[in-house]
């Protein structure tokens, strides 16, 4: 085989794409190429190999053969993006691809911080991944992202976390509701009440879960959703209450389309945190966004937090 003397990154690359989309012309498309392109390093790959990498006949997934190139290749190309960061840090430039990943919550801040971090740093571009826990867990594990933007980590791995912001969470409601504008309503009347709910083992799941835990409330009923912005649109249509992140329904409350339940010991208050893995090298440009997530990007936040209070602070004393 001697893989080492004929393969070539093209052929590499080729097939990180095609692993990473599970797509012929997603992977043409990533690497701005032609389809037919694409399908002929893969070919020249398994020649190569002498074994088949990428079964093709129903869905694109990698052979048990492929997963073990993939992962060599992956481990390649991450080599030479962090030569070239200590390249470039030799002359004092923080630069190379970030690969960041937020879980879904965080889609609603995480943009504005690497706004802020790409006109400090010009140098420094990114791979921004939205993904639910399971996958955040998993990019962890794989070492396939450099960090993670989200509440509690995962457990079981071996991984640095740094808080940066606080994290609050309520209940969210129609303006007509019943509850909206009641002051320190008792978290029992949520007994009669039809929530909405997140995916198991989504961060939010997990903080209204404790919460019904903590005060003994078991709700009239419990409609799973998935998404934040599935929630949001339930809650609006009239299907029930939902719990949520300030950062999903902020803009709702200001325009008046949602209110924010007074209910007692809301907001939850929980924390954003930055998390690697310990193992994960250090360059510059991961040292800078950690130095910027925990300065002027913990200051954003405020800022955002800020924001968010008085738009729904507002709100509230309007309905009342
Ligand atoms: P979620 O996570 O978007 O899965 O609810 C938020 C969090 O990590 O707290």
């Amino acid at each position: 085989m001697k893989l080492a003397q004929r393969m070539t990154l093209k052929q590499l690359r080729a097939l990180v794409a095609v692993a990473d989309s599970a797509s012929f012309t997603q992977a043409a498309r990533l690497l701005h190429l032609t389809q037919p392109a694409i399908s002929m390093q893969i070919r020249d790959a398994e020649a190569i190999v002498g074994q088949v990498l990428v079964d093709g006949r129903r869905e694109i997934r990698l052979t048990p053969a492929g997963e073990i190139l993939v992962r060599a290749a992956r481990q390649a190309l991450h080599g030479l993006e962090l030569a070239e960061v200590e390249l470039k840090a030799r002359i004092g430039v923080a630069a190379g691809t970030l690969d960041v990943v937020a879980i879904t919550t965080a889609e609603y801040f995480v943009p504005y911080l690497l706004a802020e971090f790409g006109r400090r740093f010009p140098d420094i571009t990114f791979r921004l991944t939205v993904a639910n826990r399971e996958h955040v867990r998993a990019l962890l594990q794989e070492q396939r992202c450099d960090v993670a933007i989200m509440g509690q980590p995962p457990r079981g791995l071996d991984l640095r976390r740094i808080p940066f912001a606080p994290h609050r969470l309520s209940f969210v409601a129609r303006p007509d509701h019943r509850l909206a504008g009641r002051k320190r309503i008792p978290p029992a009347a949520l007994t009669e009440e039809r929530l909405l709910l997140r995916e198991q083992g989504s961060g939010t799941r997990d903080n209204l879960e404790r919460f019904l835990r903590a005060h003994g409330v078991k709700p009239l009923a419990a409609d799973e959703l998935g998404s934040n912005e599935t929630l949001k649109q339930a809650v609006m249509a009239g299907m029930g209450i939902a719990f949520l992140s300030h950062h999903t329904f902020a803009m709702e409350v200001e325009s008046g389309r949602l209110v924010r339940l007074d209910v007692v010991d809301t907001p939850v208050i929980r924390e954003w945190n930055v998390v690697s893995r310990t193992d994960r090298p250090m360059t510059p440009a991961l040292d800078a966004l950690l130095e910027f997530l925990q300065t002027e990007g913990a200051a954003r936040m405020r800022g955002m937090e800020r924001w968010a209070r008085i738009a729904i602070g507002a709100r509230q004393k309007k309905t009342r």
